[in-house]
């Protein structure tokens, strides 16, 4: 637990304080809070970590270090879930072979892919791929994938490392032409593929995509 959040707080230390808005907000008045809502100064690490966070999609070809990956998953079955039951499992895949292999696959399926000069492979060219399945017979499972997932993306970033969650390849991974590829990843009896996350070291600096502070409301 020490060397987790040593490594998180390490890491969220080298980047540089951002601010999401105009100007800092310490109004304490119902105009003052909304406008906080949509200007964020940001004053510790794990804000700012959650804050500049992106979906990267452009990676450095090296697959991310298994000890990083060790930690960013141990970060992602630490999060909150329901009674504890983890209904989640967890495969990490850094096989170029595994990756290229089912990237022509999909390829077959969908061609036009490969006509974008900066497609890499189906896993929006992560070099490092999680792949996330839930227990079917636990309701809270989506839930508590979703926050496994988010605990290990941000974990990721404070690390330097880049992900990107992705529906559409999971989707293409329980679809009859990629069974092979599922069943390698020995997922046990009842539990189904929920979908994955690409990680890698980042080779672009999108930016923040814009979000609807309108639908946060504080209620009096
Ligand atoms: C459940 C889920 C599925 C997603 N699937 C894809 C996907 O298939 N392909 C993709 O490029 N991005 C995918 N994304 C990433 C979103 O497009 C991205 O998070 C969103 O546009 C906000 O951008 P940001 O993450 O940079 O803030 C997915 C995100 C989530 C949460």
């Amino acid at each position: 637990m020490k060397k987790v959040l040593s490594i998180l707080l390490a890491g969220c230390c080298v980047c540089s304080l951002i601010s999401c808005g105009q100007s800092a907000q310490k109004d304490t008045t119902k105009a003052g809070t909304e406008e906080a809502v949509q200007s964020v100064q940001v004053e510790n690490s794990v804000v700012e970590t959650i804050m500049t966070r992106r979906s990267i999609r452009q990676y450095k070809p090296q697959a991310v270090e298994r000890e990083k990956m060790q930690t960013i998953v141990e970060c992602g079955i630490n999060a909150p879930n329901a009674m504890n039951r983890q209904a989640w499992e967890v495969r990490v895949v850094d096989n170029a072979d595994y990756i290229n292999g089912v990237t022509e696959l999909y390829k077959k399926a969908n061609p036009k892919v490969a006509e974008d000069p900066t497609f890499k492979n189906m896993f929006r060219n992560a070099p490092t791929v999680v792949f996330i399945a839930r227990d079917t017979q636990s309701e809270s499972s989506p839930f508590d994938c979703g926050l496994l997932a988010e605990n290990m993306m941000i974990s990721a970033w404070s690390m330097g490392i880049g992900s990107c969650c992705l529906g559409t390849p999971a989707r293409f991974m329980r679809s009859p032409e990629a069974a092979e590829y599922l069943q390698k990843l020995g997922f046990s009896e009842g539990y189904e593929l929920l979908y994955c996350i690409g990680f890698g070291y980042p080779d672009e600096t999108p930016a923040a995509k814009p979000r609807d502070a309108a639908k946060v409301k504080f209620v009096e």
